[in-house]
């Protein structure tokens, strides 16, 4: 049984499309719930309060119990403010989920700074600020559950987002050493990368898909992610429309050369140096990956 019960969830962006559903669902299984929306346009702009107001209220008529927050994960101030509306209503914070965010798309030859940074903000620097105000409440208590969302854009590359993907891709790093960082206090910490119809996807996806792909199906992972249940670290899950899987980064078994290379000599054997079938993840870090490159260098030369 996925239960909840006396943990406190602060969930960003969480007025409306994944974020709402997730709220939802963390209240339905006994989470007292910090909603946090800025209420902003689907390109980040505006500020209003509505949305996670309305959210609250809907967990309350459901028998929940929420709190509303309306600060900008983007910015230090806010990130505290929006743990800070969770302790001073239930008095601890156990689980955070970042999840706010908007886009900004264009092709990275015609991409602005005001493209590049607001986004860059909102998405890695919002996730990191939430997680800073909460992490040393986590490691006090030794319990926290982190969940970030990347995307398949920054997994895996998409036209005109270099931007969201550059963002996506460095809450991935991110998550990886707070797993570490946060092992020995039973903070786990753990990435999605949603597939849904919300009004950030609704111009971009074909009826069809959308009508498959409703946020509910995603929630049901976090709720996982967000438990005592799941003590997995450090991974990335892809979850959208009843699909669920891991994501790794694989480093392919590569070639070890006995003298300095040539570039000819790199050539050659691109086929080799370019596969990965066969190669292995690093859970233990960077230092597990240096390692092994030192072991395999030394023991071949
Ligand atoms: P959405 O636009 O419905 O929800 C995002 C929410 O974040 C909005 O309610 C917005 O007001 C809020 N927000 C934006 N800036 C904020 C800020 N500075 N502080 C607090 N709240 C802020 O979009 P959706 O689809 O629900 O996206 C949720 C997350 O999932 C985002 O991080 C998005 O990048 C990610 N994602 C979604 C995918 C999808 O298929 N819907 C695909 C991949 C990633």
């Amino acid at each position: 049984m996925v239960d909840l019960d006396g943990r406190v969830a602060i969930v960003t962006g969480a007025g409306g499309g994944l974020g709402r559903s997730h709220a939802l669902l963390l209240a339905q299984r006994g989470a007292k719930v910090g909603v946090n929306d800025l209420g902003v346009t689907r390109s980040g702009e505006g500020a209003e309060t509505a949305a996670a107001d309305a959210v609250v209220a809907e967990i309350v008529d459901a028998g929940g119990e929420a709190v509303a927050n309306h600060d900008s994960v983007a910015d230090v101030d806010g990130a505290d403010a929006i743990v800070q509306t969770a302790l001073d209503s239930y008095g601890r914070v156990d689980v955070v989920i970042n999840n706010a965010g908007f886009l900004r798309d264009r092709s990275f030859a015609k991409m602005t700074a005001e493209e590049i940074v607001p986004v860059v903000e909102v998405h890695l620097l919002g996730g990191m600020y939430v997680t800073k105000a909460a992490w040393p409440h986590l490691r006090e208590q030794g319990y926290g559950r982190i969940v970030n969302t990347t995307s398949a854009a920054g997994l895996f590359g998409n036209f005109g987002q270099a931007n969201y993907s550059a963002a996506k891709m460095g809450l991935v790093g991110f998550t990886q050493t707070i797993a570490h960082e946060g092992a020995k206090y039973g903070i786990r910490a753990n990435v999605i990368a949603p597939l849904a119809a919300s009004r950030m996807t609704e111009e971009i996806m074909p009826a069809e898909l959308l009508a498959a792909v409703d946020p509910t199906y995603v929630s049901p992972l976090v709720a996982y992610l967000a438990s005592e249940a799941c003590e997995d670290t450090g991974r990335v899950f892809s979850v959208g429309g009843g699909y669920v899987s891991r994501v790794a980064i694989v480093e392919g078994p590569g070639v070890v050369f006995d003298d300095i290379p040539t570039p000819e000599g790199i050539a050659d054997r691109w086929a080799e140096i370019t596969d990965v079938a066969g190669g292995r993840e690093y859970p233990g870090g960077a230092g597990e990956e240096t390692g092994a490159v030192i072991e395999r260098v030394t023991t071949t030369s």
